[in-house]
C-alpha cells in the first residue's frame, strides 16, 4: 500500500534524540510512504513515489498528518477492578502515599488482581489495550505488579504475552515484582528483597526460558521510593536482575528524591521513569547516560499535583527524554498518549516537536525498539498514523478528543 500526498510525512529518521535535536522531525511536505509486507519498503516525496509504484493500493492523506505510531513506554496495563473510591478520598485530602500505607493503594489492586480469574484478567487487559490502540499507540511496555507472589506476576506475563500475540497492539512486558511489598511479607521490604532476589527473580528467568524463549527477556523495573524499596534495596534487586541478563527499568524521584535517578544511569538503566523529584546532580548523571528519561505527566496530573519533571533542566543538559501515559488504577488511569503530548507542552513547555519525538523515536529507545519502531524508515515496520488535521501540531494543541484518523500497524489498517 501507498500513503500519499500527506501534507506532512512526520518521518522522525535518524534515531533517538537528545537535547535540543529533539526539535528536528525530518517532516517531508507532500508525503508517501509505500509499505510491503508489513515493513516499510520506500519513504519520500509524493510525485516521485507515484511514479514510482504505479501499481500499488493508495491511501490518499490529503491535508493530513502522517507520523510513526505512538509509542508508551510505561504502563501498568495489567490490573482488575478500579480505585474510584481512592479518587475521591484524595480529593478529600488524603495523599497517595497515606492511602498505600494504610492499605489501600496498590494493594488494593493486587488484591481484585489475585482474585480475578485469568479469563477476567485478560478481558479487563484487552479493553484498555483497545482504547490505546484507537488512540494511536502502536506499541506500548506492560509491567507486572499488582500479583507480588510468584504464580500472580506470572499470571500477569502469560496474559501480557497472550495479548502481544492477539495483537495488533505490540507489546513489550516488564516484570515487576517490586512493585510494593507483597502482604504476605507484612512490611518487611528487606524480606521481600532477599526474596525477589533468591527465588522470583530465577524463577522469572526460568519460566521466561520455558514458555517465551524466543523473545528477549523482560525489563525489570523497581518502585524505589522512600516507603517501599530504598536505595540500597533497589540496587541489590536490579544487580540481581543484571546478573541473570534482564535489561533494567527504574521507577525514581515520583514523590521523593533517595539518589535512584544516578542510580539507574550508574547501573546503565534502559531507562529511568517518573523524575519529580530529580536534582541537577542526577539530571547530569542522565544526560551523561544512555538512560533514557521518562516522563510521566499524567500522575502529577491525576495527583492533583503541581509539579511535573524538570524537563527543560533534561532537555538543556542533553538528555534523551521519552513521555508515557503511566497507565494505572491509581493516579493515571488514561489510555491516551495525545492528552500526555497536550499536557506535556502546558506543564513542562515542551515544544510540539519535542513532544512528539518523545512519544515516537525516544519512546521507542526507552523500550530498546528504536532499531524497528518509532520512526517512518525504510526497512522499519509500517506501524503509522493518519491523523484528521494537517498540522502536526495539533496533537498537543487541541486536546481531550481522539485526532487519530486511521491506525496501521503492520501495514495492515487496524483502526478507521
Ligand atoms: O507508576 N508508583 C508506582 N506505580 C504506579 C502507580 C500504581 C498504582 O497506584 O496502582 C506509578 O505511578
Ligand atoms: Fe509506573
Amino acid at each position: 500500500m501507498l500513503i500519499h500526498s500527506a501534507s506532512q510525512l512526520v518521518t522522525l529518521a535518524g534515531g533517538p534524540r537528545r537535547g535540543a535535536d529533539m526539535n528536528r522531525l525530518e517532516i517531508i511536505a507532500d508525503g508517501a510512504m509505500l509499505m510491503e509486507a508489513g515493513r516499510i519498503a520506500a519513504v519520500g516525496e509524493s510525485a516521485a513515489l507515484l511514479a514510482r509504484y504505479p501499481r500499488a493500493e493508495r491511501l490518499d492523506a490529503r491535508g493530513r498528518v502522517v507520523m510513526p505510531g505512538l509509542v508508551d513506554p510505561h504502563t501498568h496495563l495489567v490490573w482488575a477492578g478500579d480505585r474510584a473510591a481512592e479518587f475521591e478520598m484524595r480529593l478529600q485530602g488524603k495523599s497517595y502515599m497515606e492511602i498505600m500505607a494504610a492499605g489501600g493503594g496498590i494493594a488494593a489492586t493486587v488484591r481484585a488482581t489475585r482474585q480475578a480469574s485469568r479469563d477476567e484478567l485478560l478481558a479487563q487487559t484487552r479493553q484498555r489495550a483497545r482504547r490505546m490502540l484507537a488512540h494511536g499507540t502502536t506499541t506500548v511496555e506492560a509491567k507486572t505488579g499488582y500479583g507480588l507472589d510468584l504464580a500472580s506476576e506470572l499470571a500477569q506475563l502469560e496474559v501480557l504475552l497472550a495479548l502481544d500475540e492477539e495483537g495488533p497492539l505490540e507489546i513489550a512486558p516488564t516484570f515487576m515484582g517490586a512493585h510494593a511489598v507483597a502482604p504476605e511479607f507484612n512490611g518487611d521490604a528487606q524480606a521481600f528483597t532477599d526474596h525477589i532476589c533468591a527465588v522470583m527473580l530465577p524463577a522469572v528467568r526460568d519460566w521466561w526460558q520455558q514458555n517465551a524463549a524466543a523473545r528477549a527477556l523482560p525489563f525489570v523495573d523497581v518502585f524505589s521510593e522512600k516507603g517501599v524499596f530504598d536505595l540500597e534495596q533497589t540496587r541489590q534487586i536490579l544487580l540481581a536482575a543484571r546478573a541473570l541478563g534482564f535489561p533494567l527499568k527504574l521507577h525514581v524521584d515520583e514523590f521523593e528524591n533517595i539518589g535512584a535517578a544516578s542510580l539507574a544511569a550508574e547501573l546503565g538503566a534502559v531507562s529511568a521513569d517518573h523524575l519529580v523529584k530529580t536534582s541537577p546532580r542526577d539530571i547530569e548523571a542522565l544526560a551523561r547516560s544512555d538512560t533514557v528519561a521518562v516522563s510521566l505527566p499524567c500522575t502529577p496530573f491525576g495527583l492533583g499535583q503541581h509539579e511535573y519533571t524538570p524537563a527543560q533542566q533534561i532537555i538543556a543538559a542533553g538528555g534523551m527524554l521519552a513521555l508515557a501515559t503511566d497507565l494505572n488504577p491509581g493516579p493515571a488511569w488514561c489510555e491516551n498518549m495525545q492528552f500526555v503530548l497536550a499536557l506535556a507542552c502546558r506543564a513542562m513547555r515542551l515544544t510540539p516537536a519535542e513532544a512528539l519525538c518523545a512519544a515516537t523515536i525516544n519512546a521507542a529507545a526507552a523500550v530498546r525498539r528504536d532499531g524497528l519502531v518509532g520512526s517512518l524508515e525504510a526497512g522499519k515496520q509500517a506501524d503509522a498514523l493518519v491523523l484528521q488535521s494537517g498540522d502536526f501540531r495539533d496533537l498537543a494543541y487541541r486536546f481531550g478528543v481522539n485526532q487519530v484518523q486511521t491506525v496501521i500497524k503492520k501495514g495492515e489498517v487496524v483502526y478507521n
